[in-house]
């Protein structure tokens, strides 16, 4: 492959990719090429399963809140009869954006352009001035929709054909969702619609690489990891990477998995160090018998990072949501979570150990993704290594199909690669469809 060539413009095939992704090295294009980071706004997001947000943010029949599959405008909606949907965000008469608020509740979306209205399944409702329309109500000014499935309240949607069922997709990452969930008791989680937003200016798989990267705290997160020192606990962070116990582990489907605990016997809150007014919160839940060890590990971060590919992550006790933007900018969208049947001290602690990594950690992992996306825009260096751990990797004994290595290993990116490669190349075109059959009606 060389630099100028097969990939100007067009489709990439199996053979361009091949020569592109290899099983331990990388080509810096998938990173820098504007066809490429076109043709998985098409394929890699919606080909398959892309995260679009949680029940509990629909708390109402109308609710509907705005995201991004891909780089697609779309809404997450919950209908009258409680049906959820994600339409397109995008008015079928000439294709205006419907809605600019961010999340909200509403009976009908109506199009600011000429009034068209919509039910928030999206099927058509009105059409103001309907002159000269045969069929306005046969269902083709419907807007799109996307498949959608749930598990335990975390939402999902593809547009291809026949998406793998959706616990099939999760696969062996699903008792890791699982637990995640039932740390919350009743297994009740509430997701705050507004999150914090970053943006950098670095490619989305950047900060994906970087997802199960269990080597980088060590390093680019010193001085948070100093911060801990400095209050006299130590931070998983702050180990020594080359004897953790840590396991690293790489998932069909291209997620992936690393499990900090093994290296924190005393648990998640054992890593605590002191944040503003978290003393005091523990007092309160003390004095009123309710600290218990699950209630002060669920006022701190999971100590598990979990990522399902191409768009969730679960870090501390909050959603990171990648959301492309261009080839070399990206936002994150960071959900906080609450815990509604646990001590209303957990959700204020919570608040604090939420704060504390964005502010301290988050903006190291940023300067690196910047950093990284200006090394790649050299041309003559053209290749970006994925082969550490390759050869001590081992299969997991307890579930096929399952990578799993120390905390440096980088089979985590080995496996999204592999399913990146077959969803930009395997990949029937994707479409919306219809709302429901209807049959044309005669006027
Ligand atoms: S573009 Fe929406 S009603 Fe015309
Ligand atoms: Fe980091």
């Amino acid at each position: 492959m060389t630099e100028n060539g097969a990939l100007a413009g067009g489709h990439l095939h199996r053979a361009d990719i091949d020569r592109l992704v290899t099983p331990d090295h990388v080509h810096r294009r998938l990173y820098t090429d504007d066809a490429i980071f076109e043709q998985e706004m098409r394929t890699v997001f919606g080909g398959s399963w892309a995260y679009v947000g949680h029940e509990s943010e629909l708390a109402e029949p109308g609710s509907f809140v705005r995201r991004r599959l891909g780089t697609r405008a779309v809404l997450l909606t919950r209908s009258a009869g409680g049906e959820i949907s994600v339409v397109l965000n995008r008015c079928s008469h000439r294709g205006t954006l419907l809605v600019t608020e961010d999340h909200g509740c509403s009976a009908v979306f109506t199009c600011p352009y000429h009034g068209w209205r919509f039910d928030v399944d999206g099927r058509l409702k009105n059409v103001p001035v309907p002159s000269s329309y045969e069929d306005v109500r046969s269902g083709r000014f419907d807007l799109g929709r996307a498949h959608v499935a749930s598990y335990r309240g975390f939402v999902f949607a593809s547009l291809a054909d026949e998406p793998p069922e959706l616990e099939t997709w999760l696969g062996a990452a699903k008792p890791w969702l699982d637990e995640y969930i039932d740390r919350y008791p009743d297994a009740r989680i509430q997701v705050h619609a507004t999150p914090l937003r970053y943006e950098f200016a670095a490619n989305w798989k950047v900060s994906w690489d970087n997802a199960a990267d269990g080597i980088h705290a060590t390093f680019a997160h010193r001085s948070y990891n100093l911060l801990g020192k400095e209050a006299d606990t130590e931070t998983v962070l702050a180990r020594n990477p080359a004897s953790t116990p840590i396991v690293s582990r790489a998932y069909p489907f291209g997620h992936s998995v690393v499990d900090q605990r093994p290296s924190i016997p005393g648990g998640p809150w054992s890593t605590m160090r002191s944040l503003p007014t978290t003393d005091e919160l523990v007092d309160s839940l003390r004095r009123r018998g309710l600290a218990s060890r699950e209630v002060l590990d669920l006022g701190t971060g999971s100590m598990v990072n979990l990522n399902l590919f191409p768009n969730l992550i679960f870090v501390g006790n909050q959603l990171v949501v990648v959301e492309p933007v261009a080839v070399n900018r990206t936002r994150w969208s960071v959900y906080l979570l609450s815990a509604p049947s646990a001590p209303e001290e957990t959700d204020l602690m919570r608040l604090r150990v939420d704060e504390d990594f964005v502010s301290f950690g988050t903006p190291d992992d940023f300067e690196m993704f910047e950093r990284i996306q200006e090394g790649l825009s050299i041309p003559e260096a053209e290749w970006i290594d994925t082969s550490r751990g390759a050869a001590l990797d081992t299969e997991d004994p307890e579930v096929v199909g399952v990578l799993m290595g120390d905390v440096a290993t980088e089979a985590p990116i080995r496996g999204y690669l592999r399913e990146w490669t077959r969803l930009m190349t395997e990949q029937p075109p994707l479409r919306t469809r219809p709302v429901s059959p209807r049959p044309t009606v005669s006027r």
